[in-house]
């Protein structure tokens, strides 16, 4: 008899041992994973330690290596902080919100003929402990805090681990690629050379 229980992580700790567990197998049920991190409730507590904000842009912290089978970052957005719009370079990527909220606009993939303004698919505001999913067959997106008062933190499981990503720019679809930094990893701020050029993902 096959039992399918909702596992339910009672901690941050505990979602990055089920994560382990889960990105053992090569098969990867992107439900399962979106279920299982919009489970945990977030927890400020558990993740503060990584949560490390610059006033000038939304910051990348690098919380787990997942066996090398997944990142698991913390990203800190000031307020009306947001990201270009981006590729994900071949990985899954998801995002939850462990506070305030985020808003996320979809974008096609722009017409490598056409030069222009790239075309919008959609627009969501997440909300606190809500886990969204997107590929590059989904089409492209911009991460923001749409709040100008409060600061917002999100956790992101990419898998595999990249580090470049593309960049777009909304008015052309011109694309640049961009190397990826992280402003700390496993709560200790990395060297300041290392965090020039960073860009979102
Ligand atoms: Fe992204």
């Amino acid at each position: 008899m096959e039992h399918t229980e909702v596992m339910k992580p009672e901690t941050l700790h505990d979602l990055i041992k089920v994560l382990h567990k889960i990105f053992e197998s090569d098969n990867i049920n992107v439900e399962e994973v979106q279920n299982i991190m919009e489970a945990y409730d977030s927890n400020r507590k558990e993740w503060e330690k990584f949560a490390k904000f610059d006033p000038y842009r939304y910051t990348r912290n690098l919380v787990d290596e997942g066996n090398g089978k997944f990142n698991l970052i913390i990203l800190c957005w000031g307020e009306g902080h947001g990201s270009s719009i981006h590729d994900h370079t071949n990985s899954h990527c998801f995002m939850k919100v462990l506070q305030g909220k985020l808003k996320e606009t979809q974008f096609e993939w722009p017409d490598k003929k056409t030069h222009g303004e790239m075309v919008q698919k959609s627009e969501r505001i997440l909300e606190e402990n809500r886990c969204a999913y997107i590929n590059d067959s989904l089409g492209l997106h911009r991460v923001e805090n749409p709040s100008h008062a409060e600061q917002s933190v999100s956790l992101h499981l990419y898998s595999p681990p990249f580090e470049t990503c593309q960049t777009f720019d909304q008015r052309t679809g011109h694309k640049n690629t961009v190397q990826m930094t992280f402003w700390s990893k496993f709560g200790q701020s990395t060297p300041r050379e290392t965090k020039v050029s960073q860009e979102n993902n």
